[in-house]
């Protein structure tokens, strides 16, 4: 199997679909290579095509915030990535063609992270998540916040997915159940570590 550096490689040379030619940059995703906690966005925006990572602009910024004062980690603790890793035009919203062209190399990032939590950021990433593993998707509002458990080939995860974080800036009265979500998660991670005694949270990462 490819390691991370490798499959950024092939990202890096993808002609699947047609946004490698409005793009300025691939971004692959970045982040802790031993991170069992990912976040998964939508597709780069143009902050994140200008520079080539993940969630630099205004709702990585939010993003990052939510990371370092809900759960007391730092990006580079975590792995970040999207479900396009190609700029829409414009940011118009992934074609269903280019998210089934793209899906693969998400796929192999996450066989290769093995992570205990899959954080899906926003409807596009958890319909995808939801999708690859078996289940139902009847929009976000009804299951953000939620933990489901997941059998993987990697063994027992979790998902659970939150708001956009710029659905949140959009929206600023959505800025609490956000908070309120990165909370849980906090807990979640928490409550692990607590079952299985004194760990701190980075112990638990490394597991
Ligand atoms: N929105 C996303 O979904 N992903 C990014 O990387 C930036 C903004």
């Amino acid at each position: 199997m490819d390691s991370l550096s490798e499959i950024a490689e092939k990202i890096k040379n993808c002609r699947r679909c047609e946004l490698w030619k409005s793009n300025t940059n691939y971004v692959p995703g970045e982040g802790n290579e031993n991170s069992k906690i990912v976040f998964i966005g939508e597709a780069p925006g143009r902050e994140e095509d200008v520079q080539g990572k993940p969630f630099v602009g205004n709702a990585g910024k939010l993003l990052t915030e939510m990371i370092s004062k809900k759960l007391k980690l730092s990006r580079d603790d975590v792995f970040i990535t999207n479900v396009l890793k190609c700029r829409p035009p414009k940011n118009r919203d992934p074609l269903p063609e280019e998210v089934e062209k793209c899906k693969p190399y998400l796929i192999e990032q996450l066989k290769l992270l093995k992570p205990k939590v899959i954080v899906c950021l926003g409807r596009h990433s958890a319909k995808l998540i939801f999708e690859l593993f078996g289940m139902e998707f009847n929009g976000i509002s009804s299951i953000r916040g939620k933990f489901f458990e997941i059998k993987t080939e990697w063994g027992d995860s979790k998902v659970v997915a939150v708001y956009h974080p710029a659905a949140v800036l959009y929206r600023p009265q959505l800025r609490e159940v956000l908070e309120r979500d990165f909370e849980k998660i906090s807990s979640a991670i928490n409550l692990k570590n607590t079952r299985r005694g004194m760990r701190t949270l980075n112990e638990y990462f490394d597991l």
